[in-house]
């Protein structure tokens, strides 16, 4: 029942986000592209505002993070260095008759949580519970003919055909390749290799001292073969990484220091302490990590990763050493002819999977005293697409010029809209509907004593201020200000 009301849920999102500008399928007029999808009007202006804030509560709060922007095209042998060429893959299995790709995994706990939920012969616990021990131990080993003889020994078939003709468990790579005349070359899976290979550039050219760090904000490609979910898992997606190069014997320090300052960065946003899981991963590592944790999110399908903190130890410029030939080291500061290579503790957030856990969480419908509903984005005020909208009451006795008047002084300040073309009530709703937290009205009452009516999004309060105050209303109730200084509060003694 409550998956069903989950799954109803999830429907009602992806046509909200397109009825009202947030996200559109991807080159829809063609019948759309598995797993891409474009962001609308207020999509990309909600996407800017999570950047911004990213951003600064990284590089302006921390004085010792610098930016970057590397190119997605890298040399090749950045991927070999990396181990993305090797071992960056995805272990699927075939169907031969419906010819349908599965992840073995999945299909083994789906499998799982049939037999135990829906099957008239219930499966018992301690069944369960040897499969999915047999299942982690063979993944910790990799032995994926073990996983192979398991479906076999379950008699799973395929849920579309029902057929049980599977191929072997095989690897498939994860890049997306682009065929040059010289050899191939790669779009990025992860942002993080151009900040491992610009390392040397910004430790030079800003004369960074242990620790500090290297943040970016950018595209990256996955060939994600079973893609669903919308945007939370895409083929073309954004990244928000941060790698913190610190000494070797430090590790667990900033490990842990990063894991705390990300889960309160995350719980700032008002979304609901309980939507938050911090889950420790004891296997299943990257094939780069050491130690590794997730932060994970109430999705509308049940928890999932949205953000990974990982120590990535020497892995990678060690390797880069290797394949570049050239010296990716730091001196010692006690001694200054000895040099090591520092250790990498990484932060790692998907941009669309926080714009998903944000519009999810904030998307409501609500029932209105006088019956009627309305659907409102509680969007955190300072990541709303819109600060503002400015609507004249009526159309006629002066009241359109002021409101315009009002909107042309601000709008260099704030992303606002100016609207006159329905009745006061539908323009509400349609403002609640994309989130904006304020709405300002012009009056007959503004003719007399220069206020306006301001109404809130949340409670739909209205208040009388004066035209001068708009512009400190608007700052105080959405901007970012407010929230970076106490970001920056909790992460001052680094
Ligand atoms: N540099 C480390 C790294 O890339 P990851 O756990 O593979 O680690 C980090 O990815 C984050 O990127 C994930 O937590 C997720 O938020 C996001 N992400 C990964 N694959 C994605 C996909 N196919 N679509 C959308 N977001 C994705």
């Amino acid at each position: 029942m409550k998956e069903k009301k989950n799954g109803h849920f999830f429907h009602f999102l992806i046509s909200h986000a397109k009825t009202y500008g947030f996200v559109f399928p991807s080159s829809e007029i063609y019948g759309g592209l598995n797993a891409v999808y474009d962001y609308g009007q207020y999509g990309v202006e909600l996407k800017n505002n999570i950047k911004e804030y990213w951003w600064k509560s990284m590089t302006q709060i921390h004085e010792n993070i610098v930016g970057l922007d590397s190119s997605v095209l890298m040399h090749s042998n950045v991927w070999k260095a990396s181990g993305h060429i090797d071992k960056f893959n995805e272990f699927l299995i075939d169907n031969k008759d419906s010819k349908k790709r599965y992840n073995p995994e999945k299909l083994i706990k789906e499998y799982v949580t049939f037999m135990q939920k829906k099957c008239s012969k219930k499966m018992s616990h301690s069944k369960k519970n040897e499969i999915l021990s047999r299942l982690d131990q063979s993944f910790k080993k990799n032995d994926f003919s073990d996983i192979r003889v398991l479906i076999d020994e379950l008699n799973i078939y395929d849920p579309i055909c029902g057929s049980k003709n599977w191929t072997n468990i095989r690897p498939f790579n994860m890049m997306f390749k682009v065929k040059e005349e010289k050899g191939d070359l790669f779009l990025r899976p992860e942002t993080a290799q151009g900040i491992f290979s610009n390392f040397l550039n910004i430790k030079k050219s800003n004369r960074m001292k242990i620790p500090f760090g290297i943040a970016q904000i950018g595209k990256s490609f996955r060939n994600e073969m079973i893609a669903r979910q919308f945007i939370f898992r895409m083929r073309e997606f954004e990244q928000m990484e941060m790698q913190f190069f610190i000494l070797p014997k430090e590790e667990m320090k900033w490990y842990e220091y990063w894991k705390k300052i990300r889960l309160k960065w995350h719980l700032e946003l008002n979304l609901g302490n309980e939507k938050y899981k911090l889950r420790d991963h004891e296997n299943k590592l990257a094939h780069y990590a050491s130690i590794g944790s997730d932060i994970e999110f109430h999705f509308p399908f049940g928890f999932r990763e949205m953000e990974g903190i990982h120590s990535r130890r020497d892995f990678d410029l060690k390797n880069h050493e290797i394949f570049s030939k050239k010296k990716l080291r730091i001196f010692c500061e006690k001694n200054k002819l000895e040099s090591y290579i520092p250790y990498v503790i990484e932060t790692s957030l998907g941009l669309d999977r926080l714009f998903l856990a944000i519009f999810s969480s904030s998307l409501k419908k609500e029932k209105l005293k006088n019956g009627n509903q309305r659907i409102v984005l509680k969007i955190p005020p300072y990541l709303s697409p819109i600060k503002a909208a400015i609507f004249p009451l009526v159309q006629k006795d002066g009241l359109p010029e002021i409101a315009k008047k009002i909107f042309n002084d601000l709008k260099i300040d704030y992303r606002l809209i100016y609207d006159q073309k329905k009745s006061i009530g539908k323009l509400y709703r349609r403002q609640d509907a994309i989130g904006t937290p304020l709405c300002f009205t012009i009056d007959h009452d503004t003719l007399k004593s220069n206020t306006v009516t301001m109404r809130y999004r949340d409670t739909m309060l209205q208040k009388r201020v004066h035209i001068n105050n708009i512009s400190k209303m608007i700052e105080n109730e959405t901007g970012l200000k407010n929230i970076l200084i106490k970001l920056s509060k909790q992460s001052i003694n680094q």
